[in-house]
């Protein structure tokens, strides 16, 4: 089997990197989150409803917010990543905040070493799976990480968006996995001239192979929707239609930006 281990260090410098400048971005909008704003959008608060006493595992938490969201909203959060730096900064948000999640930081992929307890809710979103080489031992770990009847989702942006170069004027990807896809970072999507510097390194999945692999690792589809728009202003090119929903400028309305799937293990 290929070693990863070189890929994934080098993301995780990156991600480190990231974080302290997300967390005091406008995009993250903290001060707002502290205040009582929440920061999950209406796709997911929709499509995943009420978890007031369920125990979710967030997968890919960056540095919190959202996992402490769904803490607000009365769920018993576990959030996992690989960025120390963003484990660091959520522990401290959560302590901040007065709430009780909990936070692992780890690779996703070996999620199951370090977390044994399993959950009603397995949930993920918005540039995760991007970062991951293989789906199919993802799959696996959301399925031993599921009670029996436990629900797995995930809002993920559209494959469709990964096949353009950056600025969106032509196709540039393949649609599915290929190889490695190897870019020189500059900046981030919350601050494009942001002195954030080095290789990174990601994969793109075709919705065929997210649908086989979770229906491989025995979980059982109920739901799968594409959004024609995307609920952040994270690509170069981008146009609020409405409030909270952004278009690729040239291309609104023509590709899906967004997926959403929720799953249950049967
Ligand atoms: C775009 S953020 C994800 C989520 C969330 N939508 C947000 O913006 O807060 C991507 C996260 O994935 C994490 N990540 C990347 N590769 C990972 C891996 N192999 N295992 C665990 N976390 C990983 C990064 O550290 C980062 O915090």
């Amino acid at each position: 089997m290929q070693d990863y281990n070189l890929y994934f260090d080098a993301n995780r410098d990156l991600w480190n990197q990231r974080t302290v400048v997300h967390r005091d971005s406008a995009f993250y909008n903290l001060a707002g989150f502290k205040d009582g704003e929440t920061v999950l959008t209406p796709i997911e608060l929709t499509e995943l409803g009420d978890v007031k006493g369920k125990t979710l595992l967030h997968l890919q938490c960056h540095f919190g917010m959202d996992s402490l969201d769904w803490a607000r909203k009365g769920a018993k959060v576990t959030g996992v990543d690989l960025s120390d730096k963003a484990i660091e900064e959520a522990e401290k948000l959560n302590k901040e905040l007065g709430l009780n999640a909990s936070f692992v930081c780890c690779n996703v992929l070996d999620t199951s070493k370090f977390v044994k307890e399993q959950f009603d809710i397995v949930f993920t979103s918005y540039g995760t799976i991007g970062w991951l080489p293989d789906l199919e031992p993802w799959a696996k770990m959301i399925a031993e990480r599921l009670k029996p009847g436990g629900t797995f989702y995930i809002a993920e942006f559209h494959p469709m968006v990964w096949v353009f170069d950056d600025d969106f004027t032509h196709i540039k990807y393949s649609y599915e996995k290929t190889e490695v896809i190897v870019t020189e970072n500059e900046g981030t999507y919350t601050d494009r001239n942001a002195d954030i510097k080095g290789k990174e390194y990601s994969w793109n999945h075709s919705i065929s192979e997210v649908l086989n692999v979770l229906i491989g690792a025995g979980l059982r589809i109920e739901m799968f929707n594409e959004h024609m728009y995307s609920p952040y202003p994270c690509f170069r090119n981008v146009v609020e239609f409405e409030a909270g929903k952004w278009y690729i400028k040239g291309l609104e309305g023509k590709i899906p930006v967004v997926y959403s799937l929720r799953a249950v293990k049967q």
